[in-house]
């Protein structure tokens, strides 16, 4: 008998700050899959669209931009055009620019198109705000993880200062609900749990037991191997 030649795949959804990236890298260390953290992609779509004088109103533009792009995964670092852009697309700056290219339908499509792609070569996790319902709506596992506004500024805000930087907790809390905001109401493919996905409240949760409770749910999931 044929071995099933289709990968896992784990969705990860959820608003900026609710632990999607922490899980995510966890259970791809623990469980040996590729994380793919799909904000970084949307990030480095603004941060060229930026460098390159792209406007981001210009919706044209911007799709050109996503669909030239390379970009890859080495590890925990980000590459665009070969370059590291790990540190550079974490600013406020680029977080509030890739929401708003992302809510542009024609870099979504083109995204999403290396996206799937991303995820033919193995198991994978990949977390973001449209993993679930648009880019792989059959995936074995899809969560959506959440938290209290007021827990997810701080964890935010505590993210920012272990980079050096130094905003106020006001300030942060009003970005990420102005992001929030933009990610939840866009038309194309709005942040929002799938119908069919596990919801985790992480607010008051240690992001120990989130692990645990979503390895046990993934070994759930995992088929037996298929003998000869
Ligand atoms: O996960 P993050 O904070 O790095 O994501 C940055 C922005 O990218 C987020 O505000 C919305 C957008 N995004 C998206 O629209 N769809 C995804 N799958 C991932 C991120």
């Amino acid at each position: 008998m044929e071995k099933c030649a289709r990968f896992m795949i784990v969705a990860i959804d959820g608003p900026a700050g609710a632990g999607k990236s922490t899980v995510a890298k966890a259970i791809a260390a623990q469980f040996g899959f590729q994380h793919i953290d799909s904000g970084a992609m949307y990030r480095a779509v603004a941060l060229a669209a930026r460098d390159q004088g792209a406007g981001w109103k210009d919706a044209d533009g911007l799709a050109r931009v996503a669909a030239r792009i390379r970009i890859e995964f080495e590890g925990a670092r980000i590459l665009l055009e070969g370059l590291d852009v790990t540190q550079e697309i974490r600013t406020p700056e680029i977080a509030q620019g890739a929401s708003i290219v992302a809510s542009v339908p024609g870099v979504r499509d083109a995204l999403t198109g290396q996206q799937r792609a991303l995820a033919r070569r193995g198991d994978v996790v990949m977390d973001g705000r449209d993993i679930g319902t648009v880019v792989f709506p059959h995936a074995e596992l899809k969560l959506y993880l959440d938290a209290a506004t007021d827990e997810r500024a701080e964890r935010r805000y505590h993210d920012l200062e272990s980079q050096g930087r130094h905003p106020s907790l006001p300030e942060v809390r009003q970005e990420l609900e102005l992001r929030d905001q933009r990610d939840k109401t866009r038309a194309t493919a709005p942040l929002r749990p799938a119908p069919d996905a596990v919801i985790l409240d992480t607010t008051k949760l240690p992001v120990e037991e989130v692990i645990q409770r979503v390895a046990a749910l993934i070994r759930e999931r995992q088929r037996p191997e298929v003998r000869p």
